[in-house]
C-alpha cells in the first residue's frame, strides 16, 4: 500500500480528492495525504477537524474483487490495522470503539470513514479515509472536545512522533490485513478486532437514528454488525449508532 503516495498541501477533503483519482483509474494502494483539509469529513456527516501540520488525514483507495455487502469488513480491517500501526509505531496502548473509533485512555484518537464506488454486484473501489490526531498538545483542541480526544502526543507527556513513521507502520499493517482478507477471508480479522475491541462483554447504551437501547455487547457479526443482548434476553442488531 502507498507505492503510490499523493502529497497535498490543502484540499476540501482527501476522501474527495480519491474519489475522483478512482473515478478516473487509479490503482489499488493509491494514498492522497493532505497537510489540511477545509472541509473534512467525519462519520454520519459530522465534520473532521483537520488542523495543518499536526495529525494525519489520508485517504487509501482498493479494489477489492468483492461484493458491496462485504465493504464493512474493510472497515473493521483498517480498524485493526491502525490499533496495530499506532502501537507499533509508538508504544502507546490503543483500543478499538465499535464500529471504527481508535481510542487511548477512553479518548478518540483517530476515526475512520470508509466509503464505495459500486455496481449492484461488485465493488469498483472503495476510499478508506483515516484521520489520525498525532502532535496536537492540549491547546489545539477545541475546549469541549479535550475530554472526549487526545493525540498520541498527549498520551505521551506532550513529546511529538514523527508522522512518517506512524502512516508507514499503518499502511504496513493495512496491506498484510488486507491481502490476509483476500487469501483467507474475514475470520481471522473478526477474531482480531474484537481481542482490541473496548466496547465487546461491555454493558453499553447505543443511540441509533431511531431508538436508545442499552444491553451486553456480545460481539459483531460477519459483516460487522454490532449485537446487544437486553435484558429481556433478545438480541438486537446495531447497524449505525453512537456508544456510551
Ligand atoms: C469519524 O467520524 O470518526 C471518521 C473520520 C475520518 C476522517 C478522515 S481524515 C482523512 C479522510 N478525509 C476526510 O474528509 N475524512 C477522512
Amino acid at each position: 500500500m502507498g507505492h503510490s503516495i499523493i502529497y497535498k498541501k490543502e484540499v476540501t477533503s482527501t476522501q474527495e480528492v480519491a474519489h475522483e483519482l478512482a473515478r478516473n483509474g487509479a490503482e489499488e494502494g493509491t494514498v492522497v495525504v493532505a497537510e489540511t483539509q477545509q472541509k473534512g469529513k467525519g462519520r454520519l456527516n459530522r465534520e473532521w477537524h483537520s488542523p495543518s501540520g499536526t495529525g494525519l488525514w489520508f485517504s487509501l483507495i482498493l479494489r477489492p474483487d468483492v461484493i458491496p455487502q462485504k465493504a464493512p469488513q474493510l472497515t473493521l480491517l483498517t480498524a485493526v490495522a491502525v490499533t496495530e500501526g499506532i502501537m507499533e509505531a509508538t508504544g502507546i496502548q490503543a483500543q478499538i470503539k465499535w464500529p471504527n473509533d481508535i481510542l487511548i485512555d477512553d479518548k478518540k484518537t483517530a476515526g475512520i470513514l470508509t466509503e464505495m464506488q459500486s455496481e449492484p454486484d461488485r465493488v469498483q473501489a472503495v476510499i478508506i479515509g483515516i484521520g489520525l490526531n498525532i502532535n496536537q498538545q492540549a491547546e489545539h483542541f477545541p475546549a469541549e472536545l479535550l475530554t472526549k480526544a487526545t493525540s498520541l502526543a498527549l498520551e505521551n507527556d506532550g513529546t511529538t512522533f514523527q508522522r512518517a513513521d506512524v502512516i508507514s507502520a499503518i499502511l504496513k499493517r493495512i496491506e498484510q490485513w488486507y491481502f490476509h482478507f483476500l487469501q483467507y477471508g474475514f475470520k481471522e480479522i473478526r477474531k482480531r478486532w474484537e481481542s482490541l475491541a473496548v466496547t465487546i462483554g461491555k454493558e453499553i447504551t447505543a443511540v441509533t437514528m431511531t431508538k436508545t437501547v442499552s444491553g451486553l455487547a456480545e460481539g459483531i457479526t460477519e459483516d460487522g454488525v454490532l449485537l446487544l443482548k437486553k435484558q429481556d434476553g433478545t438480541t438486537e442488531y446495531i447497524y449505525s449508532a453512537d456508544i456510551d
